[in-house]
């Protein structure tokens, strides 16, 4: 706590001890749950270990989730031997009122997109500093393959924006990151699908064809629970 209320991290804890609350009255012996990657899904993940024998396992979005989960003897299970997870926990870098986010910040994004498709709801647990009007402001996440990062990149300038290549990232699946700055976004769900459609672009970071279900938001005031407009 500070004198202004409290931190960032005691936000995104408060966050983590809600989307456990969330999820604790669902969970059976045969769960698998699905967990995303960065400092937020970390807080949840050290909370869910108390939970350990209340359900199977895990699919995670990234070899840190699941390091750390298996750290706490949570099982880690293919995605492709489960098939759908009934939730999928994770943080954003901006969320919208539609609960479109912006994702990435950590590198996580493909992985991240290919689990949130495979949930049945999507919890985005996020402190208020993530909560914007516009996404834009945080620069804009694409994964690419590395051969195609320069022509990646003159596509994206044609579309408004300022790419930066991520140096020294390379993501879980050996690909390459490109930061777009600069880009505002007005209609998240046309541009997730526009920029996916460029030649060697793996995925980026708009979650708005498949966004979050639920938003637990925290602020000073405590977790607000939100669901898309
Ligand atoms: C990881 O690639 C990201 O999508 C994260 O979910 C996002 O960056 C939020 O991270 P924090 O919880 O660390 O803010």
């Amino acid at each position: 706590m500070t004198q202004n209320g409290p931190s960032q991290d005691q936000l995104k804890d408060a966050v983590a001890a809600a989307a456990i609350d969330e999820i604790k009255p669902w969970l059976e012996r045969d769960t698998v749950l699905g967990i995303g990657t960065g400092s937020t899904a970390n807080l949840f993940i050290d909370r869910l270990a108390k939970l350990r024998d209340d359900f199977k396992g895990a699919v995670a979005s990234s070899e840190a989730s699941a390091k750390r989960l298996r750290g706490y003897g949570i099982e880690i299970f293919e995605l492709n031997s489960v098939g759908t997870v009934p939730f999928y926990i994770d943080g954003a870098d901006e969320v919208n009122a539609h609960l479109h986010m912006i994702k990435g910040g950590g590198a996580a994004l493909t992985r991240e997109k290919i689990v949130a498709a495979c949930s049945e709801t999507f919890i985005c647990i996020a402190d208020a500093s993530k909560r914007v009007d516009r996404l834009g402001e945080f620069p804009l996440p694409v994964e690419v393959i590395p051969m195609a990062r320069s022509y990646v990149a003159r596509e994206l300038v044609k579309l408004g924006a300022d790419p930066v290549y991520r140096e020294g990232v390379v993501t879980d699946n050996g690909n390459q990151i490109i930061d777009c700055f600069d880009f505002m976004i007005d209609d998240p769900v046309a541009m997730e699908a526009r920029l996916n459609a460029i030649v060697g672009v793996v995925t980026n970071g708009l979650f708005a064809a498949r966004g979050a279900d639920v938003l637990l938001l925290g602020a000073g005031s405590g977790v607000e629970r939100l669901t898309s407009v």
